[in-house]
Formats: C-alpha cells, sequence, structure tokens
C-alpha cells in the first residue's frame, strides 16, 4: 500500500520502521525537508519528501505532527491523493506543555480530532494517540497471541476506518471500534484506554469508563 506519513518523530519514525519492514511504500515528510530525513530513508528504504509531497498517491495519509502545528500544513496538501484515501491522525492536545490554548477544543469544545479535520479540511481516523512509540516497535504479535495489545480507532468514514484497522492489525495489534469523532474524548489524554497496554475486553471496558470532563491537567 502506498502511505504518506507527515511528521518523522517519535511516533512518525517508528511507523515508517514497522510498515516499511511490512512491504508498504511509505513517503516520510518532517519540517525541515528531505534532506534532513536520510538517515531514516537509509534504514527503512522510506522515500524522503517535502510535505507538499506526502501525500501523493497515498491511500493512507498520517499526519503525526505536534497538535498546535497542524494549521501550519499547506493548504491543497491532499490534493493529490489517491482516490478515497483516509486520513490518520495520532495528535493529542497538551496546552500546558507544547501547544498553548487551542480555542476550538477549549471554548468550543471540540474533540481534539474534530479540530484536526477542521484544519485539514478532511475528516481523520483517530488512531495511535494513546499508543508509546516505542510499543509500535516492541509490542506487536501475530493475531491470537496471548499478550497481544488492542488499540482503539476512532471515525465517522466506516470505510476509512475499516481500512485502518485492517493495516494497524497487520502492524500486530488488535483494535476496537471507539465509535465516531464526537465520541473520540474517550481515548483523548488522561483517559483509562489513554497508554493502556490491554487486549480488546480491557480497551473495551476502558472507553466505556471515560469521564467527558477535560481533566484540569490538559486545560489551556
Ligand atoms: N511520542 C509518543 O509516544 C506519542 C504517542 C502517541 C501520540 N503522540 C502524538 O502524536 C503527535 C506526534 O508526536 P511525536 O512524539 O511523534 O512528535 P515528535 O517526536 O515531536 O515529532 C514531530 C515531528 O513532526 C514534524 N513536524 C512538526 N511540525 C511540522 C510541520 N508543520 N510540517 C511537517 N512536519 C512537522 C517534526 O519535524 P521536524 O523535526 O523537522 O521539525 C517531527 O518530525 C503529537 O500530537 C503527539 O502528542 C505521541
Amino acid at each position: 500500500m502506498k502511505i504518506g506519513i507527515i511528521g518523522a518523530g517519535n511516533i512518525g519514525g517508528n511507523l515508517t520502521r514497522r510498515l516499511t519492514a511490512l512491504g508498504h511504500d511509505v513517503s516520510v515528510a518532517n519540517s525541515r525537508g528531505p534532506a534532513t530525513l536520510s538517515a531514516l530513508a537509509e534504514e527503512t528504504g522510506a522515500t524522503p519528501v517535502t510535505v507538499a509531497e506526502a501525500a501523493r498517491g497515498a491511500e493512507i495519509v498520517v499526519v503525526t505532527i505536534p497538535f498546535k502545528n497542524v494549521p501550519e500544513l499547506p493548504a491543497g496538501l491532499f490534493d493529490e491523493a489517491a482516490q478515497g484515501f483516509t486520513v490518520i491522525d495520532t495528535g493529542n492536545y497538551y496546552p500546558q506543555q507544547r501547544d498553548g490554548r487551542i480555542a476550538g477544543v477549549e471554548d468550543e469544545g471540540l474533540t481534539e480530532s474534530r479540530w484536526t479535520e477542521r484544519q485539514l479540511g478532511h475528516p481523520v481516523i483517530k488512531a495511535f494517540n494513546g499508543t508509546y512509540a516505542q510499543d509500535i516497535l516492541d509490542r506487536h504479535r501475530p493475531a491470537g497471541a496471548p499478550d497481544r495489545i488492542a488499540l482503539p480507532v476512532a471515525g465517522d468514514d466506516e470505510a476509512g476506518k475499516k481500512a485502518v484497522r485492517a493495516l494497524i492489525e497487520e502492524l500486530g495489534f488488535d483494535t476496537v471500534d471507539a465509535g465516531g469523532i464526537d465520541d473520540s474524548w474517550r481515548q483523548q489524554p488522561e483517559t483509562p484506554v489513554y497508554g493502556l497496554r490491554e487486549g480488546v475486553d480491557g480497551v473495551t471496558k476502558a472507553l466505556a469508563e471515560a469521564s467527558p470532563v477535560r481533566p484540569e491537567g490538559f486545560r489551556g
């Protein structure tokens, strides 16, 4: 599958490593340009590209950059993506540590991924946001393994969600349908499922136990 990854940090770098290992055709971009991605490209065989090129021909585009930087992404980002492409959003809003106050979340009460969708002008599937980056490399297991962990996946586009769940399962994790983007507060920072390393039953239970009240430590 042709996959574009925007962001080559903890999450983007490790997704690049695993997706190339599985034989996917990965293009990867960061803010500083492809010349700064030569080590990752050499290690993985991914193609380093500019942000503007990252979605070209991609069936799946992963946006994995700091939340506050999403509005910096260029207009027309997805113009050359494949027909029916899907966007994965791994983002989290850390107002006190990194992102500052974002009115759409704080005043309008948008879920983090709904806010991101509005910046991108395209629906997203929320996945990996509560996954430790290192777990992408270390905790993948074959289907049926007793210690295989599950990741929650939320989104309004059912076909896109199905495609993303299939990709995550190929990466070595079970998935749990966490509902639509308006439900995705259930997997935001400091919820019971955030960072949880459990299987389908544990993740399902944790999603059900989430509170819609934004925790004090995650208010701007
Ligand atoms: N770290 C984790 O374990 C973890 C787990 C789950 C979810 N998340 C979330 O996933 C997102 C990414 O986290 P991370 O830890 O992978 O971040 P990170 O290590 O800080 O890496 C961020 C990446 O985004 C790139 N970037 C920043 N602004 C950009 C822009 N305007 N255009 C293109 N690329 C840009 C950076 O490129 P340059 O280096 O060139 O600036 C860098 O490659 C965040 O929202 C984070 O909260 C993180």
